[in-house]
């Protein structure tokens, strides 16, 4: 786009117009723009008024604006043949994907990072864990052959109680970062999923959350771990159970996406009603140990990445705190032409 001096537009490209929602012949002036964002007003504007101009400068997505895609923003002056200044260039690209890769990449290194530490550790806590529970067990019937007061019971109890507790964290984290050793078989996807929901019904009906499934893609079959998968579904509908308070909704639809070429893919959406997740926190809810919840363990998204990347899939969150959150799952039915 490029602006004559008092900030009127005289040139747009098509893809210009379409980005800042003018027609192909329209105009914008300065008011125009920065209504529609702030910012990129303001750095034409800059531009106009004190010729300081600016390369590649991204500016991050904006829910509340007119033009709500993050932008990378250059401007240069507009010169005429004999060098004088008669306005400013406006270059803008929408970088969506590029934020969107860049921010999957980063998740990748910072799992894989955090995925080799923690599976050291969790290694060399599993041997010891195994030789207190052991002992614990011979000491206790011993004990409980002599002593018989309820107390001493009740100690035991609680200490079986929390040696499990730490087993579990253990295996949950070692699942995590240890690459998928499950054999492969076909698995039907709608299947899982309705057995996941089925699986919860009980809780959701106890706490007043009423659960919608639509499975629009009843044959969803592809090449992978079925136990893995019903893991990762159960993982994120808990999550939505666990994001409300009080009564709320859950919305589970299964779709074929990417029509009938190789991006052909199960498409599973979860949409809650739940709190929500503050924008500072959704670039860390899948790194292993986040939780914001006094009992979480923080596991439960780090191994739903885990297993969905093992099936070559993606995961995408979107969320508005206060109002709920959107995960979508999406699997590739590559191997689909080996079932058939
Ligand atoms: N559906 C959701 N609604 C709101 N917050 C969520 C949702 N799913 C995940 N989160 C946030 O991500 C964090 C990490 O989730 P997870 O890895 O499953 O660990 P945990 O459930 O043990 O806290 C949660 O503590 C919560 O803050
Ligand atoms: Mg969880």
């Amino acid at each position: 786009v490029t602006f004559d001096l008092v900030g009127r537009s005289n040139l747009i490209n098509r893809s210009g117009a379409q980005l800042i929602g003018v027609p192909p012949t329209g105009a914008i002036d300065m008011a125009g723009l920065l209504n529609k964002r702030y910012e990129l007003g303001r750095l034409v504007g800059q531009a106009l008024s004190d010729e300081s101009y600016v390369q590649d400068l991204d500016i991050p997505e904006d829910e509340t604006a007119e033009i709500k895609v993050p932008l990378r923003i250059s401007t240069f002056p507009l010169l005429e043949t004999s060098g004088r200044r008669i306005g400013v260039i406006t270059l803008i690209k929408d970088i969506t994907e590029v934020v969107s890769l860049e921010r999957e990449l980063r998740t990748a290194e910072r799992l894989t990072s955090l995925g080799t530490l923690s599976a050291g550790i969790a290694h060399e806590i599993k041997n010891p864990l195994s030789a207190i529970d052991l002992n614990l067990r011979l000491l206790e019937s011993e004990v409980l052959e002599n002593v018989h007061d309820g107390d001493t019971k009740e100690y035991f109890r609680i200490l079986r109680e929390e040696i499990g507790r730490l087993n579990a964290i253990v295996d949950n984290v070692l699942r995590f970062s240890r690459p998928s050793s499950a054999p492969g078989g076909p698995v039907d996807v709608a299947g899982i999923l309705q057995r996941t929901v089925d699986l919860l019904a009980h809780t959701c009906r106890e706490r007043a959350i009423s659960v919608d499934v639509r499975i629009e893609a009843d044959s969803c079959v592809l090449w992978g771990d079925a136990s893995g998968l019903q893991q990762a579904f159960l993982n994120i509908l808990l999550n939505a159970i666990q994001s409300m308070h009080e009564a709320g909704s859950i919305r589970v639809s299964l779709d074929i996406s990417g029509g009938d070429g190789p991006d052909r893919s199960c498409e599973l959406t979860v949409q809650d009603s739940g709190c929500g997740i503050h924008a500072r926190d959704i670039e860390r809810i899948f790194d292993p140990f986040f939780t914001n919840k006094s009992g979480g363990t923080g596991l439960g998204l780090s191994i739903v990445h885990r297993i969905v990347s093992d099936h070559k899939g993606t995961v995408q969150v979107s969320s508005a705190p206060g109002k709920g959150t959107r995960f979508v799952v999406r699997l590739p039915m590559a191997a689909q032409e080996v079932l058939s």
